[in-house]
């Protein structure tokens, strides 16, 4: 029987790498992102496959659970749960606009959360599922002046990582795909592009790979490329003040 993913921030970087991937595996699409335009673009594209389109802000209080009422309505069945859509922002938490950065926690974590609720009970009814939630290597140490974004990034780690526990022996698995930076619009959005950090960005097709495998695997963490498993297993042995001292030195110019 075909099997449906849903897939947030499908319309571009990560992503929009996931729903190509997807599809070439011939899965069923629900892609759910906030440009309505650019969603319709993607169902045209893929035209061998079933492609759902739902625009939903899912920073907004009611969105998941608007979208979990269309999805419920359309009988649409949820096989594979891509929880993708999440932006940053750089400067000091004071400076920054603390709306933004409330709507930040509202999109990574939140929304997040939410989703993986909606769908888990019917995946281990099903005794299958697959979920991958997206959060980085941000997610193994504090982040100076981008201190919630790395929190965000911290809990979905956290989450994930105690659901693998929670769900052994149920035949659902959960993957948290932890890329360092990437060339995505990411870089433009948390206006980081031109700082140390992205100095070395990955491209997304690689990234977005290595994460589809690694869900496909029912892998339980995936660190994408050599030098950021560095920076996580250095953080496992270096001190939180240290590991802090050097997130904000590559959050500085190039
Ligand atoms: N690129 C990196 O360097 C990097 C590194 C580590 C982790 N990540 C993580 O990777 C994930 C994907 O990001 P990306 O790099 O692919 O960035 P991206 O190119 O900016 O893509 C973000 C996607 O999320 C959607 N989105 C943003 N805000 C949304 C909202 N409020 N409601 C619904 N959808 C929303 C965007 O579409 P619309 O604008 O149409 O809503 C877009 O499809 C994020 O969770 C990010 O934190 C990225």
């Amino acid at each position: 029987m075909k099997k449906t993913a849903l897939i947030t921030g499908a319309t571009s970087g990560l992503g929009y790498e996931f729903v190509q991937l997807l599809a070439k595996d011939q899965y069923d699409l629900i892609v759910v992102a906030r440009n309505e335009e650019q969603l319709v673009k993607i169902q045209a594209k893929f035209p061998k496959v079933n492609v759902t389109s739902i625009a939903k802000d899912l920073s907004k209080t009611n969105a998941v659970k608007e979208l979990v009422a269309e999805i419920s309505e359309k009988q649409l069945h949820v096989d594979v749960l891509i929880n993708n859509a999440g932006f940053g922002l750089l400067g000091k938490f004071d400076e920054l606009n603390v709306a933004k950065q409330l709507e930040m926690i509202q999109l990574n974590i939140t929304a997040l959360t939410e989703l993986t609720h909606a769908f888990l009970p019917e995946m281990k009814k099903q005794n299958s599922g697959k979920i991958m939630n997206v959060a980085s290597t941000a997610a193994f140490q504090p982040g100076p002046m981008m201190a919630v974004y790395y929190a965000t990034k911290a809990y979905v780690l956290s989450f994930s990582e105690a659901l693998v526990e929670e769900l052994a022996g149920t035949g659902v698995t959960v993957t948290t795909l932890c890329p360092g930076a990437t060339k995505t619009n990411f870089g433009a959005v948390a206006n980081v592009e031109q700082t140390k950090m992205f100095s070395k960005a990955m491209d997304a097709s690689t990234v977005a790979v290595i994460g589809y495998q690694g869900m496909q695997q029912g892998k339980r963490v995936v660190i994408t490329g050599s030098s950021n498993k560095v920076v996580a297993v250095a953080a496992k042995f270096l001190p939180r003040s240290a590991t802090a001292k050097i997130a904000k030195y590559v959050a500085g110019d190039k």
